[in-house]
């Protein structure tokens, strides 16, 4: 009997592929520059009662703890993806300003027990990355553990397990974006974690969406190929409080090093400041929507 064997990884045929979707949407926004009556600007971002040097944290793609030393020798954030739990407790113990993103493991209470573990261990918040609860072929998915598409109720069992900050993250419709604020999530991560469905929606064209569904009391940062200042800033313009960058800089760290990444970090915040400069964005809270145009034809 013929029988369809589910290939590994997302299903890509070229024109479905989300990161190319993503890529050019976010490259036809534009910016909208203004050169009068302009301040350096503040590019300092506040996490949970911290203040770090860039709204650019490092993406959760690469678990070493050099990798997480680079981000935060940059002045910024690193998150760390669930497996390497090993990695993860020599993070906390180099006390790098570090968040977690958990998959959405079946077991409610395996992850009770971690999310006690940061919260006593000085994490920076924790996070779950819930477009692993199914495959792409629509079943629950499974790696070294079972997973399961969380429901509500599990959702804020978690939130409330903790004082830390909640994230949901790979959001990508307002149903989710609805219910992370429900739960009282700290705020979302909008992304398509590099094409795991294919056709997602590019986080940027959700982003204003997003914005007026959880209103500006939730935290709202964004991924997909934010390689320089200029996306970054685009990205903050269509309302986000910061990015993630997780291919970009992971590239950089493979190829160069630890203190090649850091600058790279360095780099891109520079970058951010030049078009916050040359825009009339003196800090964060004062990037205007009107700083970017979206073409029509989107
Ligand atoms: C090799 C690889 C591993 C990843 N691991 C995780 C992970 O463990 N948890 C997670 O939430 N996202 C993971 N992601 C998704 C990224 O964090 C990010 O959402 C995605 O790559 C888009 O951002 P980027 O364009 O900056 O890479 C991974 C991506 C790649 C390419």
């Amino acid at each position: 009997m013929a029988e369809f064997i589910p290939k590994k990884g997302p299903a890509v045929i070229r024109s479905a592929d989300s990161n190319q979707l993503s890529d050019r949407y976010r490259d036809a926004v534009l910016i909208n520059y203004r050169f009068l009556g302009n301040v350096v600007p503040d590019v300092s971002f506040t996490l949970n009662g911290r203040t770090f040097g860039m709204p650019i944290m490092a993406g959760p793609i690469n678990s070493k703890p050099e990798y997480a030393q680079a981000a935060a020798d940059a002045g910024t954030v690193y998150w760390m993806g669930f497996h390497d739990a090993e990695a993860w407790k020599q993070v906390l113990a180099l006390g790098i300003p570090a968040i977690r993103v958990y998959k959405p493991l079946a077991d409610n209470s395996r992850l009770m027990e971690e999310i006690r573990y940061d919260t006593e261990h000085g994490a920076l918040g924790y996070a779950m990355d819930i477009s692993h609860g199914m495959t792409v072929y629509g079943e629950p998915d499974k790696q070294s553990e079972q997973f399961a598409s969380k429901t509500e109720e599990d959702l804020k069992l978690l939130n409330d397990a903790s004082p830390l900050p909640f994230f949901l993250k790979d959001v990508q419709s307002v149903h989710d974006a609805e219910t992370a604020k429900r739960i009282g999530a700290a705020g979302i991560v909008l992304s398509g974690h590099n094409n795991r469905f294919p056709c997602s929606v590019p986080p940027l064209m959700f982003l204003p969406e997003a914005r007026k569904t959880v209103g500006d009391d939730m935290l709202i940062f964004v991924d997909g190929g934010m390689n320089t200042g200029y996306d970054i800033f685009k990205a903050l313009a269509l309302g986000a409080d910061a990015v993630l960058c997780a291919r970009g800089l992971a590239a950089v760290f493979a190829k160069d090093g630890a203190e090649a990444m850091t600058v790279k970090l360095l780099e891109l915040k520079a970058e951010l400041k030049g078009a916050m400069a040359n825009t009339g964005s003196p800090d964060l809270k004062h990037i205007s929507p009107d700083s970017v145009r979206v073409p029509k034809y989107y």
